[in-house]
């Protein structure tokens, strides 16, 4: 019942029995990607079986991902888990409205046990890990694989390093790296130069990666999609739209719906986009100049710093998503990122900058005809607000940007107010709202 995969190249399709230690092709250098040959239970059976587990006391199936085992890898070990996954689907009513579409959604990933969708693709690429005897697991990061490595590091007893870009990661993130007892090195770099400095160490010591070139995240970070679609009773949404930095989210996403389509499990496919920074826009760069043929890399530069990358190391992976689903690319502004993530704040829920770039996306999208009004959206939040926590202070106390230069931005401005300590100052102010009533 459980899938056998193959490790593939992306490029030349080579299949090696064993992924070398950076998980490139040694032929051309390309990605892998785990390839199944199904032997699972039918569609029916496998809604049931995902459906029943949700009752369950076992660990494994409590986590959102390792519910849906029967798509993924089988372990001989056991599973590291912090019961990832299971995150909330929730409307977006107020955000409906702003973007000019009757049915938004968001699918908030934000809601993972370290506050972000990483944790889904961690558990399954630890978990391998640890199976492997690696003593060491390493990640090059703009903060979150950071936090979410070191706490399944920590939680299945191995060592982590994490390599970061000095003054470019939110305190919120290193803050976990720290707490999660992660041996964290700040270097004078970018992310790009992050991972350039982590190839170099892989070739010498016996690491483990556990970037998103690493197949068995992308597997794990599939099953939001499986869990998506089941929140929506399998009702396939018309468009799903995601955030762009590295690439390995869209791609496994792309993955997960490309899968459950071929197992019948889905009839249709959603139009997958892609979002990205305009200081951080490879990908879209290489869709508008050579149809996704080829990556020039760029040096990046946005606030929404998760998403800070020039040389999206799955680029080939996301463009075959795009094709595949028929999906499109758009890039948005700095003063467009924090207005969008200000109106994801007024539905209850919040998300981190780079997370807000879906919905600034979605507003450019509608306008261009690509989305319509009566189509269903779901946007993919990737992140927890209190990841970047000063960003939103700034934004909320007018340093971000002025009403002058954003038109709008401070109707959904919300500044702490310092009072004397007494009933009547407070008594002013709510008078000044209109009073209680
Ligand atoms: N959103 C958030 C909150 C992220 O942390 C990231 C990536 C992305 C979106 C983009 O996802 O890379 O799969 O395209 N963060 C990585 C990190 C790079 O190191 O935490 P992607």
């Amino acid at each position: 019942m459980s899938a056998a995969p193959q490790l593939r190249c992306i490029g030349c399709s080579t299949a090696p029995a064993k992924a070398t230690r950076d998980f490139r092709c040694p032929s051309c250098g390309d990605l892998f990607e785990l390839t199944y040959s199904w032997a699972s239970p039918g569609p029916i059976d496998l809604k049931n079986i995902w459906r029943f587990r949700r009752t369950s006391l076992a660990p494994i199936d409590q986590s959102g991902v390792w519910r849906f085992r029967e798509l993924l890898p089988s372990l001989k070990t056991s599973e590291i888990t912090l019961g990832e996954g299971n995150t909330p689907l929730y409307e977006m009513p107020a955000c409906g409205r702003a973007a000019g579409v009757k049915h938004l959604y968001a699918k908030h990933q934000g809601m993972n046990p370290t506050g972000s969708f990483k944790d889904t693709g961690m558990t399954v690429a630890a978990s391998f890990a640890r199976e492997e005897n690696f003593r060491w697991v390493a990640c090059a990061s703009t903060g979150n694989t950071s936090a979410s490595m070191a706490a399944y590091a920590a939680r299945g007893g191995m060592r982590s390093l994490v390599l970061i870009p000095e003054g470019k990661v939110s305190w919120g993130k290193l803050s976990q790296a720290l707490d999660f007892g992660a041996l964290t090195c700040q270097l004078q770099t970018d992310f790009d130069g992050c991972i350039r400095v982590l190839a170099e160490l892989l070739k010498r010591w016996p690491i483990y990666l556990l970037n998103s070139v690493n197949p068995y995240r992308i597997e794990g970070q599939k099953t939001a999609a499986i869990e998506l679609m089941e929140q929506l009773d399998w009702q396939v949404p018309d468009h799903v739209i995601v955030p762009g930095g590295n690439l390995g989210n869209s791609s496994a996403l792309g993955k997960g719906f490309l899968e459950m389509q071929q197992l019948g499990l889905i009839s249709a496919l959603p139009k997958i986009s892609i979002i990205q920074a305009e200081g951080a826009n490879p990908l879209v760069r290489s869709i508008r100049e050579n149809g996704g043929n080829s990556l020039t890399p760029i040096a990046a530069e946005t606030m929404a710093t998760a998403i800070r990358i020039g040389n999206p190391a799955s680029w080939k992976k996301a463009v075959q998503v795009l094709r595949a689903t028929k999906g499109t690319v758009e890039q948005v502004s700095e003063a467009e990122i924090a207005i969008a993530k200000a109106e994801i704040g007024t539905e209850g829920f919040g998300c981190e900058p780079a997370s807000a770039v879906t919905l600034a996306g979605l507003k450019k999208l509608v306008r261009q005809g690509f989305v319509e009004k009566d189509e269903s959206v779901v946007l993919i939040l990737t992140g927890h607000s209190l990841k970047d926590p000063d960003f939103t202070l700034r934004f909320h106390r007018g340093d971000l940007f002025s009403d002058a230069q954003f038109p709008g931005s401070s109707n959904l401005q919300c500044s702490p107010i310092q009072l004397d300590a007494s009933a009547e100052a407070v008594a002013r102010i709510l008078e000044k709202e209109g009073g209680l009533s």
